[in-house]
């Protein structure tokens, strides 16, 4: 969507800071032992403490409140059974509606003590949001953002997962520009001032590619791969971003 009014923005922010505080609380409680369908339960609770609509639940009928994607999983996991043992590295993404309004969040982190490498590829996709959202002014290419992600993932040597990218958002949870790829010189998109869009690069130490489970849902890398994940929504001005999911 592109925002027309303080109105707007307000609603915006609102919708921001439900799914930023259901995550929060996902992420506070997820510790080893912990199942991801506990975890779930504790932010479709909270979205619904507070007016909100679970996302994928309302747009594409998720078997969730919040997409947890465990190692391998890069996004879409569906909560379960499983329980969360150190070292995990686990992705929380909660994107919802409040009051017609759509913000869409998520993080990679580690279940207590990770390794050198998952932190640093945590480390590296957060770094490479941060780059990107430094670039956004309005008037600006789409592509501003791809190159900021690819600097990034260049200078660690990380591949950037090719088949899922940012987007638009805003009055829905998947809008125009559908979908914001890698540094791509040809882009001839612009960043329209009011644009409401997400950054979320996937970061993986292997393959570009995620591929869809038998679920029908959970995208994945290869075994043996990492793969980690870092978005925020944001409302594209004239002297920056206003990130909405802070
Ligand atoms: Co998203
Ligand atoms: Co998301």
């Amino acid at each position: 969507m592109t925002v027309n009014s303080e109105e707007d923005i307000k609603k915006l922010f609102a919708a921001g800071k439900v799914v930023r505080g259901a995550f929060e609380r996902m992420k506070q409680a997820a510790r080893a032992g912990v199942s991801t369908a506990e975890l779930d339960t504790i932010g479709g609770h909270y979205l619904k403490n507070h007016g909100a609509r679970s996302a994928p639940q309302l747009y594409y009928d998720f078997p969730g409140a919040t997409c947890i994607s465990v190692n391998e999983e890069a996004a879409h996991g569906i909560p379960g059974p499983r329980r969360l043992a150190d070292g995990d590295m686990v992705n929380i993404d909660v994107s919802a509606e409040l009051n017609g309004y759509v913000a869409d969040m998520g993080e990679s982190f580690i279940v207590g003590k990770g390794t050198p490498e998952q932190e640093q590829l945590c480390y590296a996709v957060q770094s490479a949001v941060k780059a990107a959202i430094e670039k956004i002014r309005s008037g600006r290419s789409l592509n501003v953002i791809g190159k900021a992600v690819q600097k990034i993932a260049d200078k660690f040597g990380y591949e950037i997962v090719e088949n899922l990218g940012s987007h638009g958002v805003g009055n829905s949870i998947h809008e125009e520009p559908s979908y914001i790829p890698m540094d791509n010189p040809m882009e001839r998109r612009r960043l329209d001032e009011g644009l409401v869009l997400t950054i979320e690069p996937f970061f993986s130490t292997g393959a570009n590619r995620v591929e869809e489970q038998a679920d029908g849902w959970t995208l994945c890398v290869p075994e043996g791969d990492l793969v980690a994940q870092f978005e925020h929504t944001l409302i594209v001005t004239r002297r920056g971003a206003l990130v909405v999911t802070a």
